[in-house]
């Protein structure tokens, strides 16, 4: 115990924790480069649980799960640790938890191990994460119109939230000549998931009726069609018109129809409130007529 250049230095709190990582980094370098590396996914809001081979049988000292020479969090025998970051938990199975992944979390980690009597790291192994994000299934839009009677569509496609960021892919019979207008994909600075969208532009004198569908990163749009002049409201066929007109003049004379009935129902009642009155006036003389003679 005369020297402090050992680890049970360290563990007895002499040197920060910060330069022990840095340290137990330098000193094992070797080890990473060999070791082959553990692949876990994840998705982000998920969670994913970090391993080590840690020997139950023997004495630990300490367990440190590190990014590089970050701390993330760990078990040290004889003192708790501060710093851990604040989505994650180690397990009395000396497992890491980590929750609410982001695309921030994605990288390389390793477990620095010390056992009672032994070396430092006789178990290091890399760990390397992938934090992905599914894209949303991508909306196609289709909006058509005509410019001097020429008439042409375009399909826009988009596609949000997704990790790694990928470009729209369209979905279009061979047989189509179409041209790509823009495609873009454009990460969000703060959470780096993706927007994806795309245009397409289809010339309608070159373009047989044709379905089509996008997709982006494996999730793929309904299918819709392109060029169908009868859907697209501002361009309306000479058969729609002639339909129209037909009804409004359908509708015009079944109301005069029900007009003229109205009036005729209106004046046969009137006529017959008149007769029913000269009824009651005669009902009337005839009752005065009895009573007259009776009297006499
Ligand atoms: C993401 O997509 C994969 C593959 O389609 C699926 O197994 C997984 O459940 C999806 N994740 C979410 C959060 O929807
Ligand atoms: C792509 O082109 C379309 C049509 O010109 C336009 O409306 C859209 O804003 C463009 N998108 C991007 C990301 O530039
Ligand atoms: C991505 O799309 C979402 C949802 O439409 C939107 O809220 C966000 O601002 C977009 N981000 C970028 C970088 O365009
Ligand atoms: C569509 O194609 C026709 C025939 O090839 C051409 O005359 C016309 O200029 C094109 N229109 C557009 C908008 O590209």
């Amino acid at each position: 115990m005369a020297s402090c250049c050992n680890t049970q230095c360290f563990l007895n709190g002499k040197f920060p924790l910060q330069l022990l990582i840095v340290l137990t980094m330098t000193t094992h370098l070797a080890d990473t480069e060999t070791a082959a590396p553990v692949e876990l996914r994840g998705e982000v809001g998920g969670n994913v649980t970090i391993r080590c081979p840690v020997d139950r049988e023997r004495p630990l000292i300490f367990l440190y799960f590190q990014r590089g020479n970050i701390f993330v969090n760990g078990y040290h025998a004889s003192r708790p640790l501060t710093n851990t970051w604040e989505n994650t938990r180690v397990d009395h199975d000396m497992t890491m938890l980590m929750q609410d992944l982001n695309v921030s979390h994605s990288g390389n980690y390793q477990c620095h191990i010390l056992y009672h009597g032994g070396g430092i790291n006789e178990n290091h192994t890399l760990i390397h994460l992938s934090v992905t994000a599914n894209y949303s299934k991508p909306t196609l839009t289709v909006n058509c119109g005509s410019e001097n009677h020429r008439f042409s569509c375009w399909a826009t496609c988009a596609s949000h939230g997704g990790y790694p960021g990928t470009k729209v892919t369209w979905t279009i019979p061979e047989s189509q000549t179409w041209r790509e207008v823009n495609n873009t994909a454009m990460p969000d600075p703060h959470t780096m998931l993706v927007n994806s969208s795309s245009t397409a532009f289809f010339n309608c004198s070159n373009v047989k009726l044709t379905s089509l569908s996008c997709s982006v990163g494996g999730v793929t749009s309904e299918m819709l069609p392109v060029c169908t002049p009868k859907k697209t409201p501002e361009t309306f066929s000479p058969h729609v018109i002639t339909a129209a007109v037909c009804a409004v003049v359908v509708a015009i004379i079944i109301a005069l129809v029900l007009w003229f009935k109205c009036k005729k129902g209106q004046r046969r009642a009137a006529a017959a409130a008149v007769v029913a009155a000269a009824d009651v006036q005669r009902g009337n003389e005839r009752q005065e007529e009895l009573t007259v003679l009776n009297e006499t």
